[in-house]
């Protein structure tokens, strides 16, 4: 580890005395009062007023007519992807996952709970590369992976850090292709997209839909889930698969396999407290991201982009990407990773270590898919085509990849809503003296 500390390029900085998150919970108080209400009532199962109550404002809020609380966001999307699996091939056996013998397109620069779910479902991920204007599924990429395997009819889309991706030009890809969406807006709770003229939330998008309340999501119950639609059937399946699938009869009965994904009264308590938080949470955050913008527009630097005309995000994480000639040499293996410093340039992992160094947290970018381990062997497409086997002993360069380049001169800056704005101008200075 480089001694920041004793660097005189950092001379004068003082280490945070207390640290300054990545993106932490923000509690306010009413919480307290749901989860009390819960526990002196004896509604601490997974049935309650609380669970009732995040469900119907949070339907009202997104602009669903249906919203199952879960325990998490993962199973949220397990149980979407599993109702197009179902949709797509009929009912599996207890023993197999609905898609087993399928492949299914899936966002390639994401956390892996969004893509987890096709494996559970025995399916096989072909991940689709990014695009750069909003660091999402690329459509083109997308358009080619459907020259080569035609008969795929389910696509996964994250919306990542809370920026809406192309959708207009995604489900138009999807319509045209007959293929069913699994919208993950985990990240983008509160993010609003112009679809075809109208304003809509991030969490409608898809044919399916799941938001996150992880505790460093934009609210949070600590964890929980909420599965999204305008089905009642699939809403009620939902609550009855994630409830151990029980049929209506006087004692445990069972026809299809069931998961206890239900959210608790309790945790649901800590979400209703926090819902008439949002948009103040969103308002911070976005003022963190203009502030970040700001700060850095004289380093050769970008902020992570969005579409200003289509969306609204919730700039859930601010983030930025270091400009190719400004990327000093860094190197990373499966698990450890080498930078050297170069006068007037810097590396994702050197802006890491330096805010680490004086007590405060950033993250790199979502590795992609395609490069872990765990998913070596699957399919990747990118607009050039297959993004496998590129390398060429005979030809020189090696093909388009967006994510890995975004992954390498990418990083995510600390965007807690509790960062004082003077906080925020040391972590802008310490990235300024990163580039001396
Ligand atoms: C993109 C994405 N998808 C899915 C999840 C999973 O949500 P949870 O942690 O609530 O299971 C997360 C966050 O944790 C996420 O960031």
């Amino acid at each position: 580890m480089h001694d920041f500390i004793n660097d005189l390029r950092f001379a004068g900085i003082n280490k945070f005395s207390s640290k300054v998150w990545l993106s932490s919970p923000t509690m306010h108080g009413d919480e307290q009062r749901w989860v009390d209400e819960a526990i002196q009532t004896n509604w601490v199962s997974t049935v309650g007023a609380n669970i009732d109550a995040v469900e119907k404002a949070m339907a009202e809020y997104i602009g669903v007519k249906y919203a199952v609380g879960l325990s998490c966001g993962t199973a949220s999307l397990h149980l979407a992807t599993k109702l197009a699996g179902e949709k797509l091939y009929g009912q599996a056996r207890p023993n197999q996952g609905t898609l087993q013998g399928h492949r299914v397109f899936a966002s390639d620069c994401t956390f892996d709970a969004s893509i987890n779910p096709i494996a559970y479902e025995d399916g096989d991920a072909v991940f689709i590369d990014t695009e750069y204007d909003t660091w999402n599924m690329s459509p083109e990429a997308l358009e080619k992976a459907f020259e080569f395997y035609p008969d795929v009819r389910l696509v996964v889309i994250a919306h990542l850090y809370g920026t809406p991706g192309k959708m207009e030009e995604l489900k138009a890809i999807c319509d045209k292709h007959g293929a069913l969406i699994v919208e993950d807006a985990a990240e983008s709770l509160g993010a609003r997209y112009l679809l075809n003229g109208e304003w809509v939330e991030t969490g409608t998008l898809g044919n399916y839909n799941a938001i996150s309340f992880n505790g460093n999501k934009i609210i949070t119950g600590s964890a929980g889930g909420l599965f999204l639609t305008n089905s009642k059937e699939d809403a009620d399946k939902v609550r009855k698969w994630s409830t151990q699938s029980r049929e209506a009869a006087p004692w445990y009965q069972h026809e299809e396999i069931g998961y206890n994904y239900r959210m608790s009264n309790i945790i649901a308590g800590v979400i209703r407290g926090q819902i008439p938080y949002l948009d103040e949470h969103i308002a911070q955050k976005k003022a963190i991201w203009e502030r970040y913008e700001k700060g850095l527009a004289d380093l050769p630097v970008k902020m992570n982009p969005w579409d200003r005309q289509k969306s609204e995000p919730n700039f859930w994480l601010s983030c930025c990407i270091i400009d190719e000639d400004a990327m000093a040499p860094m190197v990373r293996g499966e698990q450890d990773y080498l930078w050297k410093h170069e006068s007037g340039k810097s590396s994702s992992q050197e802006i890491l270590e330096a805010i680490a160094a004086f007590n405060a947290e950033g993250r790199p970018i979502w590795k992609p898919m395609h490069m872990q381990p765990i998913y070596r062997v699957s399919p990747f497409v990118t607009v050039e085509g297959n993004g496998r086997g590129r390398s060429n002993a005979y030809i020189a360069g090696s093909g388009v990849d967006v994510g890995a380049d975004i992954f390498r001169r990418g990083l995510c800056l600390p965007s807690d809503n509790k960062m004082t704005p003077e906080q925020q101008d040391v972590v802008i200075d310490i990235i300024h003296r990163c580039f001396l």
